[in-house]
């Protein structure tokens, strides 16, 4: 069976972009695969962020997953710091990765000079304050790739030239140490759907980002979701027709009605003479496909507990996996075995 593994970032409350872009493609994948779901709270620590509130938005996030359908009787759900062999493979990794390569990385630089770090450092190649974690990011994440001989990750476009790092590093190490990892597949484009921001539908949905009004949370409650709707921009005709590029708004409501409710973009806009009715329609869908999600998250957070067992059965099975990759990593670097 192909072993596939994601991840994806404490970020607390997922959105509908989130959750019909990536995780649902997850829960597909869960059934058809040897499927490893971590949640990268290392990854959190790269940028400024509340120590306060790390904890608890990690336990929200594996709710969400939970609510939306993962199920950890069929998937491996995990929490990335409860497995150290995430930081001990890095290190091998950090020594085999150029600091060329990491340079490259697109992302660090629009993070950086974004001034996402406590001083502002800002300047992209120097960032003098930006936090050595944030650039040795990819590192990590390929250690979470390598560790579980991964054959499949589903990313996101922006993932793409990390999980490339991944592979030169794994074929890397392969080559000075002898075959060691499994190298993953280059690059998986998304199956999922790409959800616009409804304020500003040439934009991705994001909850950094975007507006509140434009995100619609898959905990919103359904007065909450119909609202965003009604108040999505669309444009100053008034023809339901699907043109992403000439109508943004009105085919990205059409994206998430064919999300939602199933069907084609283009051939549910025949249904439609106006706006309003779309919109209507867009609302109960969405409500629909949310609340099944609501009620098992309700049920979910209802007991920290179970959850936390969920979260520690799955970090003992990742643990198994990742133990034996890295001392077999640990073996081929040539180091004293203890
Ligand atoms: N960097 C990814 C993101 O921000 C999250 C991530 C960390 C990841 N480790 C991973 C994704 C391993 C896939 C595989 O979205």
């Amino acid at each position: 069976m192909t072993r596939v593994l994601s991840g994806v970032q404490p970020s607390g409350e997922m959105h509908l972009g989130n959750y019909l872009g990536a995780f649902r493609s997850w829960v597909a994948d869960q059934h058809e695969h040897d499927a490893l779901y971590c949640i990268v709270d290392l990854h959190a620590l790269t940028l400024d962020y509340d120590p306060s509130a790390l904890a608890e938005r990690t336990l929200v996030t594996a709710a969400c997953l939970l609510a939306v359908g993962l199920d950890p009787a069929t998937c491996t759900l995990f929490v990335q710091s409860h497995v150290p062999e995430h930081p001990r493979l890095t290190w091998l990794l950090e020594c085999t990765a150029t600091m060329g390569e990491l340079q490259r990385m697109t992302q660090f630089k629009d993070k950086a000079a974004r001034g996402h770090d406590d001083g502002g450092g800002g300047g992209g190649g120097e960032a003098p304050s930006v936090r050595v974690g944030l650039f040795t990011y990819p590192v990590l994440m390929a250690a979470d790739i390598l560790l579980y001989d991964a054959d499949r990750v589903p990313v996101g476009d922006d993932q793409r030239q990390h999980l490339e790092l991944a592979r030169d590093v794994a074929i890397r190490f392969n080559g000075r140490c002898g075959d060691t990892f499994v190298v993953p597949e280059a690059a998986i484009p998304s199956a999922g759907a790409r959800v616009m921001d409804l304020q500003e539908p040439t934009r991705k949905m994001s909850k950094t980002v975007s507006s509140p009004q434009g995100t619609v949370l898959v905990l919103d409650p359904p007065e909450v979701v119909r609202r965003k709707v009604r108040r999505a921009v669309t444009d100053t005709e008034s023809e339901v027709r699907y043109d992403p590029k000439a109508k943004p708004g009105v085919s990205n409501l059409l994206d998430l009605l064919a999300a939602a409710a199933g069907g084609e973009p283009a051939r549910l806009a025949e249904g439609y003479t106006t706006y309003g009715a779309l919109k209507d329609d867009v609302a109960d869908a969405l409500v629909a496909l949310l609340e099944p999600v609501q009620q098992r998250y309700a049920e979910v957070v209802a007991d920290h507990g179970a959850l936390r067992r969920i979260l520690a059965a799955g970090a003992e099975r990742a643990h198994l996996i990742a133990a034996a990759t890295y001392e077999r990593a640990a073996r081929s670097a040539g180091l004293l075995m203890p």
